[in-house]
């Protein structure tokens, strides 16, 4: 397994492009699904998890024109082959579940292999079973996968039991299609749901309401074919400025959003990281050695889980102590073991990690268990003095793009190790 081989610690100065999010390119892939014309799709990161969808695509019979360098994909599904997501493919992504909604709405019928646990939770699709079948679908779970099938699917006032990001993303597409109105209520706010509300509105979607806990869908007749750029990637660039805070430096973030990262900025801002904006993007200089700060993850606006993995990595060398609190997934301390082996001084109480800051980190080999845990040993191995050798890479590069070369970029001694 490919691993990255890290010396550190090293001030990390320069200048980087923050790519489009991967948690809007998939809903918005699935979005393409609800119309026969094709979709042309802009500021697309070239990642695992797109590669992975892709290929389910390709199974169902979708015509794709994927061009890397140009980061743009054309999607037509003119003519659908299958109505089947396989297990093959969707345990290794379980963001394929986003194929559920969109073809049930479009075709009346869906298998899909119903999505394992994962390393970070149970990660249970009760919420996007319960809306569907408030919208008249049949819903039936044999030999391990979901099938759906309806005549039309009902508009319905929904209420989520939690806020869930892709049950909010899957029950929003299918409304598109529906007949009649739907409400959904206790709606996830993140900014990818938002950015998949307007690509659907681009098609013809009647939505209000995106970006709020209350989001209504009118159901119309078709949706057409529209282009869309995606959104910079918030999880990508919050991971940067925390290594930079961790790091020192001076680098500036190309294409960086500040409002889709909020929280992230202000926790950064009091750990003495200094974040200033402008149209093209951010600038965060950092002297190293940052203050603690303390998070309680949340949906948005809230602090990110996606980003709890990467602040506990700066508060690893603060001065001080930080109780960082994970509030979405049951196992979402994956990373803290590993740390440990660099020498940090972490406590997990049930949901809560102490983390003391130390004068100094010291490398080590360590695992990489999960997609964020893997950028939050990156920032520690960036920081610790010596070598850090990082296996299992892979989990990283579901969702970041030549990490590797970003930060050698920037001046960091990173080397990509393929091992047999
Ligand atoms: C999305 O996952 C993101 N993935 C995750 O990012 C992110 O961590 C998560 O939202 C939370 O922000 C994509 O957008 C592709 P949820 P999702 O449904 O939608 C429970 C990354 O690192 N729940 O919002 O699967 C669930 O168990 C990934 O890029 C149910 O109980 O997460 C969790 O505790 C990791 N039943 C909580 O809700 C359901 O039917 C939030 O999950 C749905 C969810």
């Amino acid at each position: 397994m490919d691993k990255y081989r890290i010396i550190g610690p090293n001030r990390l100065i320069g200048e980087l492009e923050i790519d489009g999010a991967k948690n809007a390119a998939l809903p918005i892939f699935c979005g393409s699904l609800l119309t026969s014309d094709p979709v042309f799709i802009s500021n697309v990161p070239k990642l695992k998890d797109v590669e992975t969808l892709l290929k389910l695509f390709s199974e169902l019979g979708v015509s794709i024109e994927l061009n890397s360098s140009t980061a743009t994909c054309g999607l037509q599904t003119a003519s659908i082959s299958s109505l089947e997501a396989p297990y093959e493919l969707v345990k290794t992504m379980r963001a394929s579940i986003l194929v559920l909604g969109p073809l049930l709405a479009r075709f009346g019928e869906v298998k899909v292999s119903l999505p394992g646990g994962c390393a970070i939770g149970n990660r249970p699709i009760d919420q996007h079973i319960k809306a569907f079948e408030s919208m008249g679908a049949k819903v039936t779970l044999v030999d391990g996968y979901i099938h759906a099938k309806c005549r039309k699917l009902n508009g319905s006032r929904i209420k989520n039991d939690m806020v869930t990001v892709t049950g909010t993303e899957n029950i929003m597409m299918a409304a598109c299609l529906a007949e009649g109105e739907t409400i959904i209520e206790n709606a996830a706010r993140e900014p990818e749901v938002v950015d998949l509300a307007i690509f659907l509105k681009s098609m013809g979607a009647r939505i209000s309401g995106e970006g709020t806990d209350v989001i209504s869908i009118l159901g119309v007749k078709k949706l057409f074919g529209a282009e869309h750029k995606i959104i910079s990637d918030r999880i990508e660039t919050g991971t940067f400025i925390c290594a930079i805070a961790a790091c020192g430096g001076d680098v500036f973030l190309r294409n960086a959003n500040i409002n889709s990262i909020g929280v992230t900025v202000t926790k950064l801002r009091q750990s003495g990281t200094d974040i200033s904006v402008d149209k093209e993007g951010l600038t965060v200089t950092s002297k190293g050695k940052p203050e603690s700060v303390s998070v309680k993850t949340a949906p948005f606006p809230g602090f990110a889980t996606d980003m709890q993995a990467q602040i506990m990595a700066v508060n690893l060398v603060s001065n001080g102590t930080a109780r960082i609190t994970e509030n979405i997934f049951e196992n979402r301390f994956m990373h803290v073991q590993e740390m440990k082996r660099l020498g940090a001084h972490i406590k997990v109480n049930g949901n809560t990690a102490v983390v003391t800051g130390r004068e100094r980190l010291c490398g080590a080999e360590v695992m990489a268990t999960d997609l964020r845990a893997s950028a939050g040993l990156v920032i520690a191995g960036l920081v610790a003095e010596g070598e850090t050798v990082i296996d299992r890479i892979y989990h990283l590069e579901r969702g970041y793009a030549d990490m590797d070369k970003k930060l050698a970029n920037l001046g960091a001694d990173v080397l990509r190790v393929n091992q047999c």
